[in-house]
């Protein structure tokens, strides 16, 4: 098959004048999209999905919207524009010129980075494979095959980069990207959040309200980096990052509003009244809550991490909004961070980590106060909270220690008695699974969330979003 790739990838980067990575991208594609057959969403190939396709970098019109089959999907390369003379914002390296080719010393470093970000965009395509059997209506079908076409071209452009700029170890490694899959006992995702399922709606929006929202942060660490093309491609992914986590903000407001309807009805708060009116009962949305923000900490990494240290003087990573902070060198300061053993004095740079993860909590608690607000409005005494860093980590200082949500250590034994209380038990995921039933009328909503407040890009809400073949 002769594929026009001016017309079937959408570009910034001047493809058509680079053969060497036109002939690398030829090579690629026919494996992404049989990755995309394989392991893509199940069973919706020959759907058309009112799609946003990025087409541009102009902040006013970026994107185009159409129907269309997901596997034509025009997956493209785009960079934000070049700053001009650019340099670096932070670190040793400092006010020295941005790198526009991969410095040496820092390939290896680079190429790692750029893996494990580019991982994570397949891995949730991955973990999202079959929800689209059980979507509450055609209006979140939608939104999750626009999530999950959007990951795929953050895939390609993390493919970019591996493939202009670190050769024939960057094209093995992106041939890796699309071996590896999540969950999978011999090849997992490298990072344990891509690996765990999300077989529920529910999940599916907390993952899209605090994973993606790593994803964020992370994309705005490296949005600082010295390397100047990972930086570009990160500054435009951000812009379709925040769909994602709308749809989780979106997604679990939905939920609520839903639930206070029947709490309201019913005058209960009661679990077993609401679990009987097909509703999720709050206490068990605050579990969901608990185990995904828990599992997105670890994404940040150690509190205390020499790695850190050095992408941030070597000019690699640099904090999210860099130029929000008066110091950029943080040669001298310092951060108290807690841990199991007390309060530790750490040198900034070896807290980087820390530091972006406080400014990410903060980011999710915004969310979660206007919901527990929604509760309380309706007259309701309970409230949604986040759950203490401390609780459920398997990564940095608190990583395996037994604590509570509270972050109090209670021991292992009464954590392991208590632990249905904080994190979904088998029980809770068997409810929340039973009330996953497709809803596929136009305009019509699942009884467990309630109908979106508006549709798609000026659209209906009851817009046929997806046409089923
Ligand atoms: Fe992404
Ligand atoms: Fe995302």
């Amino acid at each position: 098959m002769v594929i026009d790739y001016q017309e079937r990838i959408p570009n910034n980067i001047d493809l058509a004048g680079n053969a060497t990575l036109q002939r690398a991208l030829e090579h690629w594609q026919p494996r992404f999209l049989d990755w995309w057959r394989d392991m893509g969403p199940s069973d919706f190939l020959e759907a058309d999905v009112y799609l946003r396709t990025a087409t541009s970098v102009d902040a006013k019109g970026w994107a185009s919207w159409g129907a269309v089959k997901m596997p034509d999907y025009r997956w493209g390369i785009f960079l934000a524009e070049p700053e001009p003379d650019r340099t670096i914002g932070f670190g040793d390296v400092m006010g020295t010129p941005a790198w526009q080719q991969v410095p040496g010393e820092h390939r290896t470093t680079l190429r790692r980075l750029i893996v494990t970000q580019g991982d994570t965009e397949p891995a949730s395509v991955e973990q999202q494979r079959l929800l689209g059997h059980t979507a509450p209506s055609l209006y979140d079908l939608r939104s999750l095959f626009q999530v999950n076409v959007e990951e795929g071209r953050h895939l390609w452009a993390m493919v970019y980069l591996l493939h202009a700029y670190f050769g024939r170890d960057g094209r093995e490694e992106a041939e890796a990207l699309l071996a590896r899959h999540s969950g999978d006992a011999d090849q997992p995702r490298i990072l344990s959040t891509f690996n765990e399922p999300i077989e529920d709606w529910l999940s599916f929006f907390l993952f899209t309200y605090f994973t993606d929202r790593d994803g964020k942060f992370q994309l705005m660490s490296l949005a600082e980096s010295g390397f100047d093309p990972l930086a570009r491609t990160c500054r435009f992914m951000l812009m379709e990052e925040a769909h994602h986590m709308m749809v989780g903000v979106n997604g679990v407001t939905r939920v609520v509003a839903r639930t206070l309807e029947a709490m309201k009805a019913l005058k209960t708060e009661e679990p077993d009244k609401l679990r009987a009116a097909g509703v999720v009962d709050l206490p068990t949305l605050q579990r969901y809550l608990n185990f995904w923000f828990s599992s997105s900490l670890d994404l940040f990494g150690a509190e205390v991490s020499s790695n850190a240290a050095a992408y941030f003087a070597t000019g690699i990573k640099g904090r999210p909004d860099e130029g929000h902070y008066d110091d950029h060198v943080c040669r001298d300061g310092a951060l108290a961070v807690e841990t199991p053993e007390g309060a530790l004095n750490v040198p900034l740079r070896n807290a980087m980590n820390e530091v972006t993860r406080q400014a990410y909590i903060k980011d999710c608690d915004s969310g979660v106060q206007r919901w527990s607000k929604m509760i309380a409005d309706a007259g309701f005494a309970f409230r949604l909270a986040l759950p203490s860093p401390r609780f459920h980590r398997t990564i940095g200082a608190w990583a395996n220690r037994f604590v509570d949500p509270s972050g109090k250590p209670v021991g292992e034994a009464a954590w392991q008695a208590r632990r249905d209380e904080w994190l979904p038990s088998a029980a809770d995921r068997a409810f929340v699974k039973s009330l996953m039933r497709p809803v596929t009328a136009p305009g019509k909503v699942a009884g467990w969330i309630a109908a979106p407040e508006r549709g798609v890009n000026r659209l209906p809400a009851d817009y046929e979003y997806v046409r089923l073949a």
